[in-house]
């Protein structure tokens, strides 16, 4: 109706689309996440993080054998983004489960085991299956999602509220940089009794505070992602090379293009480029490397000279004032974006792979809020 099409453009503001508005949020999406969880500290006060909802399951995390990761989609790609910081703080060891796939295999939990179930809806039926699974194996279950009474909130053990505000857009976007975070502060938590890495989290906890500024800043290159919409419009492929900490930036990226330009792409992890994706690689494939500092920066180089030797069509990602060293031949188009402290950078580097797929999916004239096929929410297996 007339009414229902005006609060949509209401509740769009300046934006034409959902999505295009949440992928502009994102400054302050992530101030409200972090919003009453950080403490700046002072004299004699360490900086620390404070989640109200974890703090007296805490012991009982430390103290777990394993923690696992359980979740689909988006939800499952920001887990992984947070697994390395989670691994070093926590010194715990951290698997990936994909919920179906933990189904299918009836793979085994533990009651020695943390698993935490993260879900923007709170509603997935494959996540939630999997919590009703991990329950009767007596694990401790912690849950991470964007809804308030959701089935995943209600029936974890505890958990952790995202506080990105209603996402509507079915490709998630804020909700994704909003669970990398949380999960970082899950790992300042977890790892807060530890004197050894006290500089290291502050180091986090300081970067947490600039974040919001440094995604303000990130989203500039708008133009620029549409220009490069423009020269891929036509193409059949992408593949989105990443590693360490930005190897789920790698399938997140890749995984917006397929699901709202309705093109192919593929994440791929960078360390076994030589074990397939190597064959793929000609003039005409675009490839996008991520290469911002990291301590897997040296090796991203040797990848993209690699590639380069292979003629591969490179669009490579780097930190500010880095596009002198990662461009060999000069062939291979650059994106810049700001540094933040490593474990941070993934929520920086998808800003401009979302700004992508969301101009490629406008430029080639398909529903950007509303991917054929595609369910916001997921609640029939
Ligand atoms: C669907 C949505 C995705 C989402 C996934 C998991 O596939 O289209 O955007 O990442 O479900 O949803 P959840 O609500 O559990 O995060």
């Amino acid at each position: 109706s007339v009414l229902e099409m005006e609060v949509e453009q209401i509740n769009k503001g300046k934006y034409e689309h959902y999505m295009q508005k949440e992928i502009h949020e994102q400054p302050e999406s992530l101030t409200t996440t972090m919003r009453g969880r950080l403490i700046r500290g002072g004299s004699c006060k360490a900086k620390s993080v404070l989640l109200g909802g974890l703090k007296d399951h805490l012991k009982t995390i430390r103290r777990s054998r394993r923690i696992v990761f359980i979740g689909c989609g988006t939800s499952y790609n920001a887990a992984l983004a947070a697994r390395p910081i989670l691994e070093e703080l926590s010194g715990i060891p951290v698997t990936m489960e994909v919920a179906s796939d933990l189904l299918d295999r009836q793979g085994p939990i533990y009651r020695e085991d943390t698993a935490v179930f993260v879900s923007q809806s709170g509603e997935t039926a494959d996540t939630l299956q999997a919590l009703e699974y991990a329950l009767e194996n007596g694990a401790l279950c912690v849950g991470i999602t964007n809804t308030v009474g959701s089935a995943i909130a209600r029936n974890t053990h505890c958990g952790v509220h995202i506080n990105a505000g209603c996402e509507i857009g079915v490709a998630s976007t804020k909700a994704y940089t909003s669970q990398i975070v949380v999960m970082a502060m899950l790992a300042l938590a977890i790892g807060d009794d530890t004197i050894s890495s006290q500089a290291r989290r502050e180091a986090i906890i300081d970067g947490l505070f600039d974040l919001p500024g440094k995604v303000k800043e990130v989203l500039k290159l708008d133009q620029e992602m549409k220009d490069l919409a423009k020269l891929l419009i036509a193409e059949q492929s992408l593949l989105v090379f990443g590693r360490g900490y930005n190897y789920a930036t790698a399938l997140e990226g890749a995984l917006k293009v397929k699901e709202v330009a309705l093109m192919h792409s593929e994440g791929i992890l960078a360390g076994e480029m030589k074990h397939g994706p190597l064959a793929l690689v000609d003039e005409t494939l675009p490839i996008v490397v991520i290469a911002t500092r990291d301590a897997c920066f040296s090796k991203q180089q040797s990848v993209i000279q690699q590639l380069h030797a292979r003629k591969g069509r490179l669009i490579v990602m780097c930190t500010e004032g880095d596009a002198a060293s990662v461009c060999v031949g000069g062939s291979s188009r650059v994106i810049e974006v700001p540094r933040v402290e490593d474990c941070l950078q993934p929520v920086i580097n998808i800003v401009p792979l979302q700004l992508l797929a969301y101009h490629l999916t406008v430029l080639r004239g398909y529903n950007v809020d509303q991917p054929r096929n595609l369910a916001k929410s997921v609640t029939t297996q």
